[in-house]
């Protein structure tokens, strides 16, 4: 699986910490910044569109986003086709997001979660399934949703 991360300065450290979990865990990473070495405050919008742009023409498989609150990223990642992308901050919203929405973006607040429950709550989204079954019409109707909105 390959699997996207990208921050804003909020972010960064938690992505860093985020990148070398996965990279120890054997997936295929790419980092789409902002680079650890910036100390500038920049826009999340340019990070979060770089790796959701990529996730929905099939470049990745998944990605995970991350600013102060989840909640900037989520916005932008959500504007892309193909996107399914949920702000979460606990085992019962990281769990649903998989197994009723089939997220394949997963954003997280780097101010409003702690960094090791963090990376638990990846570890439980990459291991959870979609349900499928009654879901499938919903996500369908998502899907339908965006070809009449999407150009
Ligand atoms: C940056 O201060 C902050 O606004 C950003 O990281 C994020 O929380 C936006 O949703």
């Amino acid at each position: 699986m390959k699997i996207g991360v990208a921050s804003d300065h909020a972010g960064v450290e938690l992505k860093q910490m985020v990148y070398d979990f996965l990279c120890v865990a054997d997936y295929e990473v790419v980092d789409y910044g902002v680079s650890i070495e910036s100390t500038q405050s920049v826009d999340y919008p340019d990070y979060a569109a770089l790796l959701a742009r990529d996730l929905s023409e099939g470049k990745i498989d998944r990605g995970i986003a991350i600013c102060g609150t989840g909640i900037g990223m989520c916005i932008v990642a959500n504007k892309f086709p193909k996107v399914r992308a949920a702000n979460v901050w606990d085992e019962f919203t990281t769990r649903m997001s998989r197994v009723h929405n089939d997220t394949n973006i997963m954003c997280l607040g780097a101010r409003a979660v702690n960094h090791h429950r963090a990376i638990s709550l990846i570890q439980l989204w990459l291991s959870t399934e979609y349900e499928g079954g009654r879901h499938d019409e919903r996500l369908r109707k998502i899907a339908q949703i965006e070809k009449q909105n999407f150009k």
